[in-house]
């Protein structure tokens, strides 16, 4: 194909898979494809530059970072909205307005209000042409291209029958995921932690260098319009959005059409009790007449329509004092500075401790013991202070001093040059480090120990019962001690027992993530797993050998010497490699050296539909073969699946030899 067509084909491809992905949360390809994809445009494009357009999917990042925002006056004003404690009171009022009786079965477009930062989004003849924030609602401030790199947006609307001229207004956020992400990148960095999403969400958007901004990864509801130049228009809220959807417009998927008060109550109560299940922060409801000549009807009072109406949850944040900082060890000896609080229900639950996460933080925070603090909560994540509210702080109060012992083992605590944590010294005979272990080991991802939580770890170690991983597998002559145990019984220490023993079924990946040596985590465990075969391979390996497993970088590969050159964990690990009729030795899967794809380099390329990529790759492994991201001379087979890239092409005129998915599976035999 024409490189010129084959750019059209690539952008067209990318648009339409994005919009898969981001506005219907149904993705066709795989991450992997899609960057193949997206990797070949952006070659094409580097070698004509002549053909790239604004619009193409690479142009998300402009080059060059600016000098400040232009202000934009809105060419109808961005209103804000009346606030209703009750929706009956709006529904009167509604009603009232378009003179029918308050028992009128009016409907509403009910939607989540998102906490996020206000944008309006101009397109012109389906192009995407500025993005401004609100501002004080008559002038906000130029964030075109900061904008431009939210993935979910369209930079040129999909479908047809744009309006000749389409203001859409919508809020950009950060979801939780992201939020959580980017602190606790910012916590091992030192760096100062965003507050709330909210903020999060306008601090990325106003970064003068929208690379930050991509770094910060946003998302956008749609979830009305300005100023509108069209020859048809929906009449509806619900079509309205239904056109936003099919235009490639993101909209909120738990919007819905409710009728009357019943139906405002209704929605208002289950999107409540969903709130903590949602992947991004909403403040409350946010119910509009969803007849769009009724509100043309309605009209507007003061600065806000009389059509639309907030009705807010609990909020999550709120205020009590500080009864004391205590300090946490965790299981690599980290101390973390808790706050003990005076117990305040935020948003429905009883809070009683909030994380200060480290001590530069509580530092920079300047978090006292009798300080009154600002606390918040959303989802599950672990609650936390946002600020300390100085007008209230007592004049005796002294800041907390860091400890310089553990506050368990009495052990030196250590500051490890270039690390933000401080540690405990006493290492694997603290007990702090010691339960955490245990609780780690019997966790779900890793060796699952069902019914093994926090509390009977914890009880465990008291009664003597435990002191280490291995000691577990030794309870099983200790039935009626464990059942006389508090809050035990007969059959749940039978229960305790019985998953005990299911444990000795998990495999060597799962076993090596469960001993919990720092930076070896799930990939990095199953990596080594699969690499070395055998756990007696792994303990012997040096650093250099642990290298060559993927996913293995020297700092983790220090770690695992480390651990197993520690007397104690031989002795520990020792013990349980003596247990009998255990899985964990060996990996799952044994590496064959006897089959005919021993020592043979495949390459993968396109959509597998019968396997997925990581499945693929890991029969192949398992059988012997070497599975490599880029064809060369040594390269024995492609394995092409839908959509391949540039890979079959490189395939072929090196005259190497092409599979499909059939002769894939003829090769693994499945
Ligand atoms: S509709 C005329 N729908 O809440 C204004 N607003 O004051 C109609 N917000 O900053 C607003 N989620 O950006 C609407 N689903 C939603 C919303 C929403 C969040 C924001 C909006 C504005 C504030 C309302």
């Amino acid at each position: 194909m024409e490189p010129f067509n084959r750019i059209k084909e690539l952008r067209d491809s990318l648009n339409h898979h994005n919009y898969c992905y981001h506005v219907l949360d149904a993705p066709e390809i795989s991450d992997m494809a899609y960057d193949a994809l997206f990797r070949e445009l952006e070659t094409l494009e580097a070698s004509h530059p002549e053909w790239i357009t604004s619009d193409s999917p690479t142009q998300r990042v402009g080059a060059a970072p600016l000098a400040g925002f232009a202000k934009i006056t809105h060419r109808l004003p961005m209103l804000s909205i009346v606030t209703d404690t009750d929706v009956a009171e709006f529904h009167r009022r509604v009603a009232e307005g378009l003179g029918l009786e308050v028992d009128a079965e009016i409907q509403y477009a009910a939607e989540p209000k998102i906490d996020g930062v206000a944008v309006s989004l101009l397109y012109q003849e389906g192009r995407l042409i500025r993005v401004a924030t609100r501002g004080d609602g008559r002038e906000g401030e130029d964030v075109t291209a900061q904008a431009r790199t939210i993935a979910s947006l369209p930079l040129r609307l999909l479908g047809e029958g744009h309006p000749q001229s389409l203001e859409v207004r919508g809020e950009v956020f950060m979801s939780l995921a992201a939020f959580a992400d980017y602190n606790v990148r910012a916590l091992e960095r030192g760096e100062k932690l965003l507050v709330n999403p909210r903020n999060g969400a306008a601090g990325s958007l106003r970064q003068l260098d929208p690379r930050m901004t991509r770094q910060r990864p946003l998302k956008l509801y749609c979830h009305g319009v300005g100023e509108v130049v069209a020859d048809t228009w929906p009449r509806q809220h619900n079509e309205m959005m239904a056109c936003f959807k099919a235009w490639g417009l993101p909209i909120c998927q738990e919007a819905e059409v409710v009728t009357g008060v019943a139906g405002c109550l209704s929605y208002y109560r289950q999107l409540e009790a969903r709130r903590d299940g949602l992947a991004y922060e909403i403040d409350g409801v946010v119910f509009k007449v969803n007849e769009l000549g009724l509100r043309e009807r309605l009209g507007f009072v003061a600065r806000a329509p009389r059509w639309a109406s907030a009705c807010k949850f609990p909020s999550r944040e709120a205020e009590t004092v500080v009864e004391g900082i205590d300090v946490q060890v965790g299981r690599t000896g980290a101390l973390t500075p808790v706050a003990r609080l005076v117990p305040v229900v935020v948003g429905g639950v009883t809070v009683t401790n909030a994380t200060l996460h480290n001590f530069e933080e509580m530092a920079r925070k300047d978090v006292r013991v009798g300080d009154t603090v600002r606390v918040r909560r959303a989802g599950d994540v672990i609650p936390e202070v946002v600020e300390v509210v100085l007008e209230q702080r007592n004049s005796e109060s002294r800041p907390f001093d860091v400890p310089t012992r553990c506050p368990v083992c009495g052990g030196e605590v250590r500051r490890v040059e270039g690390e933000i944590v401080v540690r405990c010294g006493g290492e694997f005979s603290c007990p702090a480090q010691q339960r955490e272990a245990v609780k780690h080991f019997a966790s779900r991802r890793a060796m699952n120990i069902e019914g093994l939580g926090e509390k009977l770890v914890e009880l465990l170690f008291a009664e003597g019962l435990i002191a280490n991983v291995a000691d577990l597998y030794g309870l099983r002559g200790s039935l009626e001690k464990l059942a006389s145990l508090e809050r035990m019984g007969e059959k749940s220490a039978e229960n305790l027992l019985a998953a005990i023993e299911a444990s000795r079924e998990r495999d060597l990946a799962r076993f090596l993530f469960a001993l919990g040596v720092r930076e070896v985590g799930e990939a990095t465990a199953a990596s080594l797993a699969r690499h070395f075969g055998s756990i007696g391979a792994i303990m012997e390996a040096s650093e250099v050998e642990l290298q060559g497993a993927g996913d293995v970088g020297p700092v983790a590969a220090r770690r695992v010497r480390a651990f197993f050159s520690e007397p104690r964990n031989q002795s520990v690990v020792g013990r349980l490699l003596r247990e009998e009729n255990t899985h964990w030795h060996r990996a799952a899967t044994v590496v064959r050296t006897d089959h005919p794809l021993a020592g043979v380099t495949v390459v993968l390329t396109g959509t597998l539909t019968t396997l997925s990529r990581q499945e693929a790759k890991a029969r192949l492994e398992g059988l012997g073969a070497k599975v490599s991201g880029s064809v060369s001379k040594r390269t024995r087979y492609l394995i092409a699946g839908e959509a391949p890239g540039s890979k079959l092409v490189q395939a072929r005129e090196l005259g190497v030899e092409v599979l499909d998915e059939a002769g894939l599976m003829a090769l693994v035999g499945g």
